[in-house]
């Protein structure tokens, strides 16, 4: 571990945005956007932590193109006035058909974190999920008064999980997640190429990497200390001791959980469940089986099974199999307006996504969190008044033209 004297006086010598043109967060107007301040703003190892996917990235790229192989269908002279854009979820009325997915290590993206995503989500009335790995407490999130999610994973000690399970009523969280997709890590090759670990590990390269990003290194050693709180308690890696996303998950994680496991824990908790990481009309079918509120249709952001089909492209096939017996959430590639259209007109209830908020809190926390969502918020209001459409609920399937057919 090198000194902090010693990387004071390597931020200070160094300008991490030397020879590129300067971009600010009113500079931002899409997501794309906000990804490139992201990029500029971050050390690599953490860009590349939040932009990357596994393997191949193929579901990475899917996820987003899966929305461009889909045409809208807009009606005109639709006497449209007011917009609607309320949807109900988990027991919550979201001002918003679209909210922020739980992502681990908020606060290595900006020393805001979790609270800068808190916070905006109750300005716009949409809820925010806590990831299990997430770098505030239960506690803590649980005081702030926009809908809250909590996602659980699934460890191999049982009274860890439990414990988890227990802390989120006692805080008041109002709906649990538990994510399936993560049984074992997806293979995240830009992490083993950046050696990226938790708390950072400096090797000279990565040192570099800080050191030419001053603002956000200062940010890092002067303010509050990493911690990964909600699981510090009972397991070090990660927390204090240094070991990526990776060895975190493949130490610690239950392999082998079914829908016994689910059952358990939908009984522990007894309210608003959802589970996250499914694609399978078979899988959501046994979801409705176990007695969960909602399915996240997602393959975690393309992070773990590359490969896997692209949520979008699941929802019709999934709503048709299981009808209005629960609620469908999108979860994956959803970058503009548009793309949240779309999923409702296949059959969803609202849409979730990590990168899209995760990009803005780096470029800016809460300052950029709030444009990115107002500018999402803005298209969808926009897109909706083009598209002939008053209330998200008018959505159906004859807004859309697949280009190829669903069997
Ligand atoms: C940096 C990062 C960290 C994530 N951490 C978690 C996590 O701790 N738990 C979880 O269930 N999903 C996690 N996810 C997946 C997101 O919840 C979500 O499924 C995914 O980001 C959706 O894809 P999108 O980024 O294209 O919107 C993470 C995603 C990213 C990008």
């Amino acid at each position: 571990m090198y000194p902090v004297c010693h990387w004071i006086m390597l931020v200070s010598i160094t300008d991490g945005q030397a020879g590129q043109a300067r971009v600010r967060l009113s500079d931002c107007h899409n997501t794309a956007d906000f990804r490139e301040l992201a990029r500029r703003r971050l050390p690599a190892p953490l860009f590349h932590y939040i932009d990357g996917g596994a393997d191949d990235e193929l579901s990475l790229a899917r996820n987003v193109a899966a929305f461009d192989a889909v045409d809208l269908v807009p009606r005109v002279l639709a006497g449209i006035d007011e917009i609607n854009l309320t949807t109900t979820v988990l027991g919550q009325k979201l001002g918003l058909p679209l909210f922020y997915s739980p992502t681990a290590m908020q606060r290595l993206f900006h020393h805001e974190g979790e609270r800068a995503i808190a916070s905006v989500a109750s300005e716009f009335d949409t809820l925010f999920g806590l990831s299990t790995i997430g770098t505030r407490s239960i506690e803590e999130m649980g005081n702030y008064d926009a809908p809250k999610l909590f996602q659980l994973y699934v460890h191999e000690d049982p009274a860890l999980t439990r414990d988890l399970v227990s802390r989120c009523r006692d805080a008041g969280f109002d709906a649990l997640a538990l994510t399936v997709d993560t049984v074992v890590a997806g293979n995240r090759e830009r992490d083993y190429r950046t050696g990226f670990t938790t708390p950072l590990r400096l090797t000279p390269r990565s040192l570099l990497s800080f050191a030419s990003h001053p603002r956000w290194s200062l940010n890092y050693l002067l303010r509050e200390r990493f911690d990964l709180p909600n699981v510090s308690r009972y397991i070090s890696a990660g927390s204090s001791v240094a070991a990526s996303v990776m060895e975190y998950i493949d130490s610690q994680m239950k392999t082998a959980i079914d829908w016994d496991d689910a059952a358990a824990i939908i009984e522990q908790w007894g309210g608003p469940f959802a589970i996250k990481g499914l694609v399978s009309p078979d899988d959501a079918r046994r979801a409705v089986d176990v007695g969960a509120t909602a399915i996240m249709i997602s393959n975690h952001g393309g992070r773990q099974l590359d490969g896997t089909v692209a949520p979008f492209d699941q929802v019709k096939a999934i709503r048709d199999e299981v009808g209005k017996d629960i609620e469908i959430i999108v979860d994956g590639g959803v970058r503009r307006g548009t793309d949240v259209i779309k999923a409702l007109a296949a059959g969803a209830d609202c849409c979730a996504g990590g990168r899209f908020y995760l990009y803005a809190l780096a470029a800016a926390g809460a300052h950029g969190v709030r444009r990115a969502t107002q500018l999402l918020r803005d298209e969808l209001v926009r897109d909706m008044r083009l598209m002939g459409v008053g209330h998200i609920s008018d959505l159906d399937a004859s807004h859309l033209r697949w280009r190829h057919t669903h069997d």
